[in-house]
Formats: structure tokens, C-alpha cells, sequence
């Protein structure tokens, strides 16, 4: 079984109380729960992991680059500051999907930009834990299908449940 680490910046530990019209009301727990179900049943044994720790994220990637493992990041906050997590993504050695609960596009200004987005496969915002879920899909796609390597996808997915 392929190994994924799905990786949760600061305050997603909190999921469940946290703004929950925001974020919805399954907690970290119950996440990990559903990434690691539907891992399993696409093939991947998943570890999914939450710190509010820049330097600790930063070392998971570290670790996912020298394993050459695929990585789902929500990089939280992070996303639209840390040029260290950035830096450190643009290492990495294997596919990886940004993914967010909430459309930060249609938040507050601060959140349009993201510092992470250019270094990874895709991102996938929006659709509340079904996000993690379909960058899990795009994983498994990626993997049988590495598509164009200029970076454009024009195949589309195959259907969610084949
Ligand atoms: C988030 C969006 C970010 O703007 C925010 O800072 C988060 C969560 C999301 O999953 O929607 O902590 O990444």
C-alpha cells in the first residue's frame, strides 16, 4: 500500500468547536477517521497529522520529500504567509495536493493569496471534508495517470465511485 500523510496546519486540531459554520462539526478525529477509509479503499495506507507548530509541519515535509511520499496539506494560516513552508514544499519529491475546508477565494481579503499553491499538484477548496477526500481521488489518479508534465490536467477525473 502507497503511504500518504495528510498534514493540518494551526487550529484545525480544533475542528468540530471551531467555527463550526465555517468549518462544520466533524472534529479532527472523525477527519482522520475519513481520510484513512478512503485511503484505504483507493489503495493508500494514511496517516493524517495536525500541528500548530510552523517548525514541526515543516519537519513533516521534510520527512514526506526524503521518503518521496504523497501529501495532502491544509496548510491553514499558513497558507497565505509562510514562505518557509513554501520553500520547503517546492522540495518535495512526490505529488501533493493543497486542500481547505472553507473557499478562502470568497473570504476575507487576506486569504485570496496563497504561498503554497504554485509548489503543489492542485488545490482543492470548498467542499467542507469531501475536499480532503477528492485530493485523496486526485492522488490516486495522479499516480496511475502523472498526466502532462507542463502541468496542466485537460483528462477529467474518472467518476468518484469507479
Ligand atoms: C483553511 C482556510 C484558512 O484561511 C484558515 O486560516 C484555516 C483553514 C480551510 O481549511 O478552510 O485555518 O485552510
Amino acid at each position: 500500500m502507497t503511504r500518504v500523510l495528510v498534514l493540518n496546519g494551526p487550529n484545525l486540531g480544533r475542528l468540530g468547536s471551531r467555527e463550526p459554520d465555517v468549518y462544520g462539526t466533524a472534529d479532527f478525529a472523525a477527519l482522520a477517521a475519513l481520510c484513512r477509509d478512503t485511503g484505504r479503499s483507493l489503495g493508500f495506507d494514511v496517516e493524517t497529522r495536525q500541528t500548530d507548530d510552523e517548525a514541526e509541519l515543516i519537519g513533516w515535509i521534510h520527512e514526506a520529500a526524503d521518503a518521496a511520499t504523497p501529501v495532502v496539506l491544509n496548510p491553514a494560516a499558513f497558507t497565505h504567509y509562510s514562505y518557509a513552508l513554501r520553500d520547503a514544499l517546492a522540495t518535495r519529491t512526490a505529488p501533493l495536493i493543497e486542500v481547505h475546508i472553507s473557499n478562502p477565494a470568497a473570504r476575507e481579503e487576506f486569504r485570496h493569496t496563497s504561498v503554497v499553491s504554485a509548489v503543489a499538484d492542485g488545490t482543492i477548496a470548498g467542499f467542507g471534508t469531501l475536499s480532503y477526500q477528492l485530493a485523496l481521488r486526485a492522488l490516486a489518479d495522479l499516480a496511475t495517470d502523472p498526466g502532462p508534465a507542463e502541468g496542466t490536467r485537460p483528462a477529467p477525473l474518472k467518476s468518484l465511485d469507479s
